[in-house]
């Protein structure tokens, strides 16, 4: 699948891009079966858990299950990736996010590229993320919300968090990883989301829909009151020649594979 000029164009200004109808309800609906593998696989260290004990994020479930390994190999991501970055792509992080029904689980404001070019050594924001709908999505089942062109300013100010600085001081390892629950270590200041009210957005869509942004676009999501789970799942694409260069994290948050990718035209397999 390849992007239009005008959907390219779009996505530079306006940091975000929603494109409706890229995966089937039947292929979505064959992730989500061989996503409950990971109910049985809570203690690996790639699995996350809420406080309720639920899943909040599973990392790499590309190595572990066949379909998600041909999930982030599909032409409809690569290609449009390979198109806003223009170059050829790696596969930097993938994860499953899910938000049980009639849960206060959520995601603060926050943009993704501090953590690649702070913690990952990234240096520059060659990147794009694809978010893809795992069911009908709206504000209510938490869906994503952003401010569009928000990622025209950078690495902006964080919020300070001094519970997290003390923690920094007392384990560096557990600083690294620490951005994976609910209390995020780099969120963007509050007053910036104030002065940005009126922007803010909603990224809704059905089943299959895909929304790709940029890492400095600043994003949230509120929690999922509605009484079906929201599942998610987000790939993020690097630039062959924009490799991080600290290896401190582990490699299901920071892909040491920096192999181009190269799509996979066969279909999804229920099977494996
Ligand atoms: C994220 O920002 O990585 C997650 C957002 C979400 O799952 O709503
Ligand atoms: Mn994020």
């Amino acid at each position: 699948m390849k992007l239009t000029d005008t959907q390219i164009k779009f996505y530079k200004d306006q940091g975000y891009l929603i494109v409706e109808n890229i995966f089937s309800k039947e292929e979505i609906n064959t992730l989500k079966e061989s996503a409950k593998i990971f109910e049985e696989l809570k203690f690996s260290p790639n699995v996350i858990c809420e406080k309720n004990g639920s899943i909040r994020s599973v990392f790499s479930p590309n190595n572990k299950v066949d379909s998600y390994d041909w999930l982030c190999k599909q032409k409809r991501l690569v290609e449009p990736a390979r198109q806003l970055i223009g170059n050829d792509v790696y596969m930097y992080q993938f994860k499953l996010n899910n938000k049980k029904a009639l849960s206060d689980e959520c995601w603060e404001w926050h943009q993704d590229f501090p953590y690649w070019h702070l913690d990952d050594g990234v240096r520059f924001p060659d990147m794009v993320s694809i978010m893809i709908l795992f069911q009908d999505t709206t504000i209510l089942h938490g869906a994503l919300l952003f401010i569009p062109k928000s990622h025209k300013d950078g690495v902006v100010d964080f919020e300070e968090k001094k519970h997290l600085q003390i923690r920094k001081n007392e384990n560096k390892k557990n600083n690294l990883i620490n951005s994976l629950n609910n209390d995020l270590k780099y969120t963007v200041k509050k007053d910036l989301i104030i002065s940005n009210e009126e922007n803010i957005a909603v990224g809704e869509g059905g089943i299959g829909t895909c929304i790709f942004f940029h890492p400095n676009l600043f994003h949230a999501s509120n929690s999922n009151l509605s009484p079906i789970d929201r599942n998610t799942a987000i790939i993020t694409y690097n630039d062959i020649e924009n490799l991080p260069s600290n290896q401190d994290r582990p490699d299901f948050l920071c892909s040491r594979n920096y192999d181009a990718i190269k799509f996979e035209e066969r279909e999804i397999n229920s099977e494996r």
